[in-house]
C-alpha cells in the first residue's frame, strides 16, 4: 500500500491517489497503522474546528489538545508543563495558548513555552509542550501518536 503523504506535523489536504483506505469510512478512535510504530487515530471531523478553536482529545491514553490555526491543524499535549493544568480552559490568541492557571504562554504550532508561569513572586519558563502530527484526510482529521 502506497501513501502520499508524509508525517510532518502541519499537513494540507492529503492527495489519496489510488489509496483505497483513505476513502473507507472510519469512526472517531478508529487506528489507522501508520509506518513501523505511528497510529494516526480519528480525533475530529474538519467542521468541528474553526479556525481559532480548541478541541480535547484523548487519543490512546494521551490527553491531547487539537487546535485550527489559520487554516492549520496541530496537536499537542493538554495538560500544562507547569502544574498540569487543562491548557483548553485557556485563551487563545493567534497560534498562543495562555494558560488559566499561572499564565504561562505556548505556541501551538511548535509545542514551544513562550511566556512564563507566575506564581506569587516567582516566574518559571515552563517546559515545551509535546506535539503529535496531524493529517487530513477528505473531512476527517488524523492525530498520531507513537
Ligand atoms: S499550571 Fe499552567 S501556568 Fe501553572
Amino acid at each position: 500500500m502506497t501513501r502520499m503523504a508524509t508525517t510532518s506535523r502541519r499537513f494540507g489536504t492529503i492527495t489519496a491517489g489510488s489509496n483505497k483506505d483513505a476513502k473507507h469510512h472510519r469512526s472517531k478512535g478508529e487506528v489507522e497503522q501508520w509506518g513501523d510504530d505511528m497510529k494516526f487515530v480519528l480525533a475530529a471531523t474538519t467542521s468541528e474546528l474553526a479556525n481559532g478553536a480548541m478541541k480535547a482529545v484523548d487519543i490512546e491514553g494521551q490527553e491531547l489538545l487539537l487546535a485550527k490555526i489559520q487554516d492549520g491543524y496541530y496537536a499537542v499535549g493538554r495538560r500544562c508543563t507547569h502544574m498540569a493544568e487543562n491548557l483548553c480552559d485557556g485563551t487563545l490568541d493567534g497560534p498562543v495558548v495562555t494558560c488559566p492557571r499561572h499564565g504561562a504562554r505556548f505556541d501551538l504550532t511548535s509545542g514551544k513555552a513562550v511566556g512564563k508561569a507566575k506564581l506569587m513572586f516567582l516566574s518559571t519558563m515552563p517546559k515545551d509542550l509535546a506535539t503529535y502530527p496531524v493529517k487530513i484526510e477528505g473531512t476527517e482529521v488524523f492525530v498520531g501518536v507513537a
